[in-house]
């Protein structure tokens, strides 16, 4: 056996001190921001769909929705906690609150607002509504609605435009995952791939907008993300498998090459345009994240995260082969929920798990899944805050 020279220990020894240094510099990150404001749609609602009545999907204010972390349901649309609860957590905030509790109740918050609507658009309802696809579309609080109630809401947050400047170059802008549902409403009633991608330069154009409306306001720190690979989707896979013969798998993953071809596409785009506009405001930080390549970790590598059921079988369903049944969804008559929500990727048939949820988060605050990094590059970020 080969004899460890003594001074080969001392690298070791830096090494290690150098990451306990890395440790301290993240435990500080914790209070970076005093507040986060959230837009989006199912993917980061924590509870604006059910008080806005969710007409279209009570279930997600009934167990199980919710049963893994929270106990009881909250409104969001999982077995637990969603990417901005994992994201706020790790800034050491709290769960952000959805804008209707805090205007239904009244109550003061100081670390930041959730505007987020389960089946919100990028673009406005109307869009929908004039395509005939208004019996489809759960709500008409779209980005630009989610804006509006920022801005309403602005003046019981700070009075000044200096006090709100300074307010918000302290706060984090999550401008998304929007954008998904303006696929899924034509795709569900037969639209093709075609028609998707005719839309993907008006969804872009929507958040782009909605980005230069916030730096407007005084935002200073902004992460977009991408749409999620939605081919791997049990949804998906169960409504198209009636049309879909072998090659259009991927032999991989199983999920639909198509679909996920058109996230892709549709997030080429958004990292365009957000390239556009770091130019035009180069003193905003703007934060892509790949949604994307951090979910598609676990189609590809499921077990070394722990998903032992597999990646595309929804864990709470009314049957089929992906446990998707559109006549007994998650929570409805002849649904039941799986035992082990931790082994699964799906929850619901759209929507991810706890666990999902927090290998993607995991993924972006210290994996290569935001550019520039949320968490690392923290000197600039602190020149900036200074
Ligand atoms: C959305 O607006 C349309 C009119 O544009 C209305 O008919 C519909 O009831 C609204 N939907 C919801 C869920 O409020
Ligand atoms: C399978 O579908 C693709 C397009 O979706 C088509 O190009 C191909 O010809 C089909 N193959 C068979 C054997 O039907
Ligand atoms: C879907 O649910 C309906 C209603 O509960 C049931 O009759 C049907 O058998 C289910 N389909 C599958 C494939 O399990």
């Amino acid at each position: 056996m080969k004899k460890v020279a003594p001074n080969s220990i001392l690298p070791l020894l830096s090494l290690f001190l150098f990451s306990s240094a890395l440790h301290g510099e993240s435990s500080s990150i914790a209070r970076m921001y005093d507040a986060i404001f959230n837009f989006g749609d199912s993917l980061s609602d924590t509870g604006n769909f059910l008080r806005s009545g969710a007409l279209a999907f009570p279930v997600i204010g009934r167990l199980p929705y919710g049963e893994t972390f929270f106990g009881h349901a909250t409104g969001r649309c999982s077995d637990g906690r969603l990417i901005v609860d994992y994201i706020t957590e790790a800034f050491g905030l709290p769960h952000i609150a959805p804008y209707l509790e805090i205007v239904q109740t009244g109550k003061q918050v100081k670390t930041g607002v959730n505007y987020a609507v389960s089946g919100a658009t990028a673009l406005d309802s109307q869009f929908f509504y004039a395509q005939g696809l208004g019996p489809l579309v759960w709500t008409n609080d779209s980005l630009s609605v989610q804006l509006g109630w920022f801005k309403k809401y602005k003046s019981s947050m700070c009075s000044t435009k200096q006090e709100c400047d300074r307010y918000f170059k302290k706060s984090l802008f999550l401008v998304g995952e929007i954008g998904g549902n303006d696929y899924n409403y034509p795709f569900f009633i037969g639209g093709s791939i075609k028609q998707a991608r005719a839309l993907v330069p008006l969804v872009v154009g929507a958040i782009t907008n909605a980005i230069t409306v916030l730096i407007e306001e005084g935002a200073a720190d902004l992460m977009v993300p991408g749409n999620l690979p939605i081919g791997c989707s049990a949804v998906y896979l169960t409504i198209f498998s009636r049309t879909a013969n072998k090659s259009d798998y991927d032999p991989r993953t199983g999920c639909l090459k198509a679909y996920n071809a058109l996230a892709r596409y549709h997030n080429q785009q958004l990292m365009q345009s957000l390239q556009a506009l770091r130019l035009k405001y180069p003193h905003a930080r703007i934060i892509y994240a790949d949604y994307y390549g951090a979910a598609m970790r676990l189609y590809h590598t499921p077990k070394r995260f722990g998903f032992y059921e597999g990646t595309l079988r929804a864990c709470c369903g009314g049957g089929g082969p992906f446990n998707f049944n559109n006549s007994a969804r998650c929570g409805h008559i002849g649904s039941s929920a799986c035992s082990n929500p931790s082994a699964f990727v799906n929850w619901d048939g759209i929507h991810l798990t706890d666990a999902a949820y927090r290998h993607i988060s995991e993924g972006l605050m210290h994996g290569p899944f935001t550019s520039p990094p949320l968490l690392y590059d923290i000197p600039d970020l602190r020149k900036r805050l200074l």
